[in-house]
């Protein structure tokens, strides 16, 4: 393909997310022309024709979108049950893809989906993880490529969501693969993404020993039920040495917090998605808190489109390979394991965690 093509896109899922994607889509990507949309949700044709060009064609059922739109590439933005079956089909219709994190709540369909994409190796696939493309990580990265930090030993990883006083993620926890994968996935990639896990492994396939888990219910009970908590806490052995710790959280009052300390034989380095607007008022002095991960969003979603619309028209490079996702996963269900069982999960050497 020539630099002057534009890549053709469908957009599948308009929810909180898929919403947001599909303006960047239409509107916002110079090399992306959006060309079908597609949910299964009555009401989302409304939204479409009230806020997308008259030229994008709605679907509702996603795979007549994949057929019949003329698309070369989909990003999928369903809920998480849904993707490794829509990722599967995009392949066959011989469709780019990106999609939404993470690829499965379930270990046996991510290996699949990451087998079919090696499988495919003409079409890129994404699994675009928003803090690689934020620009506060992009520089944490740049100094520990640069060895300004030292050697990277360790990283604690913190992301804290607000209090949701409809507790929307209490019923949604089933679908969402619970709080070690839905919120975890994010930290553990960027622990993933700074600190360098493959050096000096004894069994390439194996990049960690054993990770441990616990969590509690502070605040919403009823996630008993579903063998999920609202605060909980990982810790992540690699098979190199290295440790990773995250503690992710679902019951701040203020707003939402993401912390990342980079821990360097010569230096800290620590990134944080707060706001650094500082407030001087009759309360004392404080910071602005940001409501949630949304505002953040707009930045990388730009990033990340491009980067991918790069790759597919002229071959450049991914900051994220399907191999990180599934890495990641891997790290995340067995963490959740962990968690409910109340035994650390140790890695086979075939590099897969022994579930049982
Ligand atoms: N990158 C991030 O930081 C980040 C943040 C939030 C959510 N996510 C991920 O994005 C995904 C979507 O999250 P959301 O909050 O937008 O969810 P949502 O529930 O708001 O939206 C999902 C939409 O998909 C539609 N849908 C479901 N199944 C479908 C199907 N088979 N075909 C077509 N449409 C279908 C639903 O009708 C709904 O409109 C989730 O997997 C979530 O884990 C990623």
């Amino acid at each position: 393909m020539t630099a002057g093509n534009r890549l053709k896109f469908a957009l599948i899922g308009l929810g909180r997310l898929g919403s947001i994607r599909a303006k960047i889509l239409a509107f916002q990507q110079p090399r992306i022309e959006l060309v079908g949309v597609c949910d299964t949700k009555p009401g989302t044709d409304k939204w479409a024709a009230e806020n997308l060009p008259s030229n994008v064609k709605y679907y509702s059922d996603p795979t007549e979108c994949m057929k019949s739109s003329g698309a070369q590439a989909v990003l999928i933005c369903t809920v998480t049950a849904t993707h490794a079956p829509l990722i599967i089909q995009a392949f066959d219709f011989g469709l780019h893809v990106i999609c939404e994190k993470p690829i499965s709540v379930d270990l046996i369909a991510t290996k699949e989906v990451v087998e079919k994409a090696a499988a495919n190796p003409h079409l890129k696939f994404l699994v675009p993880f928003t803090r690689r493309y934020d620009k506060s990580y992009r520089t944490a990265k740049a100094l520990v490529d640069k060895g300004d930090l030292g050697e990277i030993h360790a990283i604690e990883t913190t992301c804290h969501d607000q209090q949701d006083p409809n507790a929307f993620f209490v019923s949604f926890s089933e679908m969402s693969g619970g709080i070690f994968l839905d919120v975890g996935i994010h930290c553990i990639d960027a622990g993933r993404y700074l600190l360098d896990v493959k050096s000096g492994l004894q069994n390439p396939k194996k990049q960690v020993n054993r990770v441990i888990a616990m969590g509690q219910q502070a605040v919403y009970g009823d996630l008993k039920k579903f063998k999920d908590c609202d605060n909980g806490w990982g810790m992540v052995e690699f098979a190199n040495g290295k440790i990773l710790t995250t503690y992710l959280g679902r019951t701040l009052t203020n707003g939402f917090e993401d912390t990342t300390r980079l821990c360097g034989t010569k230096a800290h380095s620590i990134i944080t998605g707060t706001s650094n607007v500082e407030v001087r008022d009759q309360y004392g002095i404080r910071y602005q808190s940001v409501p949630d991960a949304f505002t953040f969003f707009d930045a990388t979603f730009l990033a990340d489109l491009a980067e991918f619309a790069d790759a597919v028209l002229d071959g450049k490079s991914m900051t994220c390979e399907p191999e990180d996702a599934f890495e990641a996963g891997k790290i995340c269900l067995a963490l959740q394991q962990s968690f409910r069982s109340g035994l650390p999960v140790y890695f086979d050497d075939e590099g897969m965690p022994i579930l049982e």
